[in-house]
């Protein structure tokens, strides 16, 4: 695709369709609803009772299980393919029927009511990219339970943190995960958080792989009696259970938590509904992702992530498409040609990663040799989200695969994307850098600080008008007002996103980056907070500051910045290396590997204001050799002057 100055705002399917959605939601969302088989089909969309907190089709009652399976069977469909689970950490591929899938759901759906969920509990699932994943979610969903999944790389703590806010009557979980260079063992992570949190669960369901150290028996025995949870293995629990029906359930009833950060340590636990969430991904499907009945999409990304909830495990299956699992990494399973052998290999139509896999790919194979060995005619479209798509990568994987590439921009809270090119709808003209035209039912605006609009091509805040469309957040689980707090409060009327940028003449929406103290590695969020309260937590830190600076290959990477207690002692450079390596251990410990926090150093003090608070903003403009500003009301200029050679260095 080229670039060109088309407005978004001339005539177009595009236009007329998103007009209608803001003017007329009420018509629209009901119509879009008609792609969801319904128990009791909803007479009204939105319902504003409660506002500012909206519910979505509030007398419709749906199973989101029955949509995504036994639908398609009833329709005659039950031996098209649901799942094609790749796994290139194992060479093996296996292909699974929508009949299969509905069948192990079902048996799954049996053993998590035989062990007395039922519906509203919730249940904790710590699951690898294995079938198990898919199997587990829709599970729950099938008898009405609340599922959150917690992402395989993050540690105990962050797990038990997860576990005391959800409340789960049961956790599935695997021995674990494979990365290229290790096994990851998961049940000493679970059987630490377990004993951890405050919460007692009820069951441990465990699915076996083979070629891992600990055993069920082992955590059960490290764990010991006390938390009083009943450790149970997968398989033998699915061979004696009853299948379990889908059960009717109300719209507006939870389907899931996904926790994420937030700029505290605590993680916030976002809630998506039943219809809601179904309406709009089917939407998003046809008119966004381009991915039909029979076609095969291919989202590279994880099932902890809202990206694999959204379009590993729901979205296709809801249309009755193919999904691809792929166990794997973009480079080094075994090379940077992966995602091309797996796109050939399995006809896939559309792949969907996070810029930093493109630029981890193009690291590797610059010229693209991989891709050239193998056929891909069936690939019609890239999407890319996660992080903003730098323009030098958009080309690159543009010009290499001669399709077009649409970088998408939404967030955990939303579920589906705020701002993409509607290419299954009608591909607009692409501006490098610009993730194209709001989607339907967002009515985007950029805001100054005070909360007025501002003008076409300035940055500002990027807010979105209340209602939000459906199948975004309802509230954060348990805590209304900290749903207000976090995200309504900014400006009156409106859902800010935290992400700053600009919309141009045309209408095109341009997405810089966080205004908080959110980090993005690797596609990863990461909240600055609590890597910090991992450090603060090491007995030789007074106090510390993390910031995510720019990186070539991640986007971000975290950065940490300590001032020891007084009184402790650093034993020349050994010692010194010493303790930043224990500090690196402390934060991989609490938070997780997948944080990858490498640089830290030491330093005398933090530059301050008069009010205390740490001048990250300025440290980040520094280190990042940016042009920086310097509050006026700093206490210590010569602080911040003592500590320039460290940010400028990393050491
Ligand atoms: N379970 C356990 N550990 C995990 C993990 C998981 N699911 N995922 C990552 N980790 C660990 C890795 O093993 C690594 O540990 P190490 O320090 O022992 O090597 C650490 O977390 C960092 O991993 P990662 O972020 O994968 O970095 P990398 O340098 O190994 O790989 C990329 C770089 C770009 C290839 C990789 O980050 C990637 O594939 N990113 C795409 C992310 C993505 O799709 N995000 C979804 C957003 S839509
Ligand atoms: P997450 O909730 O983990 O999906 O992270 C959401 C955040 O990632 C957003 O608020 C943005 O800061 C960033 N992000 C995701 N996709 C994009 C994109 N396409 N362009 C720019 N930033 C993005």
């Amino acid at each position: 695709m080229s670039e060109s100055n088309e407005p978004v705002s001339a005539p177009t399917a595009y236009a007329d369709v998103y007009r209608r959605s803001l003017d007329d939601p009420e018509g629209f969302w009901l119509e879009a609803a008609a792609a969801i088989e319904w128990t009791v089909p909803p007479t009204r969309a939105l319902d504003d009772a409660a506002a500012p907190l909206y519910r979505w089709f509030p007398d419709g009652r749906m199973n989101t299980a029955a949509n995504c399976l036994d639908r398609h069977l009833a329709a005659g469909h039950g031996e098209r393919t649901a799942i094609i689970y790749d796994s290139a950490v194992l060479g093996t591929v296996e292909h699974i029927s929508y009949a299969e899938l509905t069948d192990r759901v079902a048996r799954f759906a049996g053993v998590l009511r035989a062990r007395g969920v039922g519906a509203g509990d919730r249940v904790v699932i710590y699951l690898p990219m294995t079938p198990e994943a898919h199997v587990a979610m829709l599970a729950c969903a099938r008898i009405g339970a609340v599922h959150s999944v917690v992402f395989g790389g993050f540690a105990a703590r962050e797990l038990a943190v997860r576990i005391d806010d959800a409340r789960p009557a049961a956790i599935v979980t695997s021995s674990g995960g494979i990365e290229p260079s290790r096994r990851v063992e998961y049940l000493p992570a679970v059987a630490e958080a377990v004993a951890l949190a405050e919460h007692a669960v009820g069951s441990i369901i465990v699915k076996h792989r083979e070629g891992f150290a600990t055993s069920l028996e082992d955590a059960r025995a490290a764990v010991g009696s006390s938390t009083g949870s009943r450790w149970l293995d997968w398989d033998e629990a699915v061979a004696g259970a009853e299948p379990a029906a889908p059960v009717d359930v109300a719209a507006t009833d939870p389907l899931y938590i996904l926790y994420t950060s937030g700029t505290t340590g605590t993680p916030k636990g976002v809630v998506r509904d039943h219809g809601g969430h179904a309406v709009a991904l089917a939407w998003t499907m046809a008119n966004i992702y381009d991915v039909g009945p029979g076609q095969t999409l291919f989202t590279a990304s994880d099932v902890g992530w809202v990206v694999g909830h959204s379009y590993i495990v729901y979205a296709p299956l809801l249309v009755g498409a193919t999904t691809v699992l792929y166990e794997g990494k973009p480079v080094g399973t075994p090379d940077a040609g992966a995602f091309w052998r797996v796109a050939a290999q399995h006809g896939v139509r559309s792949l969907f990663t996070a810029p930093t896999a493109l630029r981890a790919i193009r690291k590797m194979d610059p010229e693209g040799a991989l891709a050239a060995e193998h056929d891909l005619s069936e690939l019609r479209t890239l999407f890319a989200a996660g992080e903003r798509l730098d323009p030098e990568t958009q080309g690159w994987i543009g010009d290499l695969l001669g399709v077009p590439v649409v970088d998408n921009w939404w967030q955990t809270e939303t579920g589906w994307p705020i701002g993409a090119n509607p290419v299954g709808l009608e591909p607009l003209p692409v501006k490098t850098g610009s993730c194209t035209a709001p989607s339907p039912g967002y009515a985007v605006q950029i805001l100054d600080g005070a909360g007025q609009p501002v003008p076409a091509g300035t940055e500002g805040n990027i807010a979105l008008r209340l209602p939000l469309p459906p199948g975004t957040l309802t509230t954060l689980w348990g805590d209304d007002q900290r749903y207000i707090d976090s995200y309504l409060s900014a400006f009156e009327g409106f859902y800010a996103t935290g992400d700053s940028g600009s919309i141009d003449e045309d209408g095109y929406l341009f997405v810089m980056g966080r205004t908080d103290d959110v980090i993005n590695v690797a596609g990863h969020r990461l909240s600055t907070g609590a890597l910090e309260q991992a450090l603060a937590s090491h007995p030789a830190v007074a106090e510390c500051a993390v910031i995510g600076l720019a990186d070539p290959l991640k986007g971000q990477r975290a950065a940490g910045y300590v001032v020891l207690k007084s009184g402790v002692a650093v034993d020349g450079e050994a010692g010194l290396q010493a303790l930043l390596d224990d500090l690196r251990a402390a934060v991989r410990s609490t938070v997780g590997a997948v944080a990858d926090f490498k640089q830290v150093a030491v330093v005398e003090a933090l530059p301050k204001t008069r009010s205390g608070k740490i001048l990250r903003k300025t440290m980040r403009q520094m280190a990042d050799g940016e042009e920086h500003t310097v509050p006026s009301t700093i206490e210590d200029r010569s602080v911040l002057e003592a500590l320039a050679p460290v940010l400028r260095t990393g050491r």
